[in-house]
């Protein structure tokens, strides 16, 4: 298919897309605050005053969401893009995969984190399975990087592609955590491989 062809089309989507107009409605900067949404909905994640970490933020509506049902709380977003700021998040450039960040969000949070959500995709390359493979790997730090910064009760959450890497990640998380679900959304698109992985309670 022709370049300006696929870009018409993937407009096109966009208008139909009710979750890209509800968006618009709520304010927010992307529908995937719907997924996340839902995800609250499903299994009660979010509570007011809780410390979130949110990697792989930009454009930022999860951020936005969590800012909005945490009251009080606090929410850290990173992410290698800057974004527009969101009224109380702290935000952080660069790149969550660098030890010299992870140590200072570490420092800082101290086991205190009751949410770490992860979003984080790589720029795609269209080769499916490639694509599966190296957003698990960032997955799988993140999922490492929780078990130092959470409390014991504390939830992770985050993005993952159905392929080789799913039963290898779903396997890490029952090693880490003692509750660990595969979820998808409604508003995550039926022909994407994404879903969510949630674990909760650290072993
Ligand atoms: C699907 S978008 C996130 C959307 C976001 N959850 C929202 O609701 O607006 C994925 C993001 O992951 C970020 N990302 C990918 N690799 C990263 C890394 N190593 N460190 C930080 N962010 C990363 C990308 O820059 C991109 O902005």
């Amino acid at each position: 298919m022709k370049k300006n062809k696929i870009s018409k089309n993937w407009v096109n989507k966009q208008r139909r897309d009710i979750f890209v107009r509800q968006s618009k409605v709520d304010g927010y900067r992307a529908r995937s605050a719907y997924k996340l949404i839902e995800i609250d909905k499903k299994f009660k994640i979010f509570k007011g005053g809780m410390f979130v970490l949110d990697i792989g933020a930009a454009p930022g509506s999860w951020s936005q969401y969590a800012s909005k049902v945490v009251k009080n709380g606090k929410v850290i977003s990173i992410d290698l893009k800057s974004m527009e700021e969101i009224k109380d998040t702290i935000q952080i450039k660069g790149d969550f995969t660098d030890p010299s960040i992870q140590k200072k969000i570490k420092d800082y949070f101290n086991k205190d984190l009751d949410v770490v959500m992860s979003d984080m995709a790589v720029n795609t390359t269209g080769i499916k399975n490639l694509d599966a493979i190296q957003t698990g790997e960032l997955c799988k730090e993140a999922m490492i990087f929780s078990k130092d910064v959470i409390s014991q009760n504390g939830f992770f959450i985050s993005k993952i592609f159905m392929g080789s890497t799913f039963n290898e990640i779903v396997a890490l998380g029952k090693k880490i955590f003692k509750e660990v679900k595969v979820f998808k959304p409604q508003s995550s698109r039926k022909d994407s491989k994404e879903s969510f992985i949630i674990c909760k309670i650290i072993r």
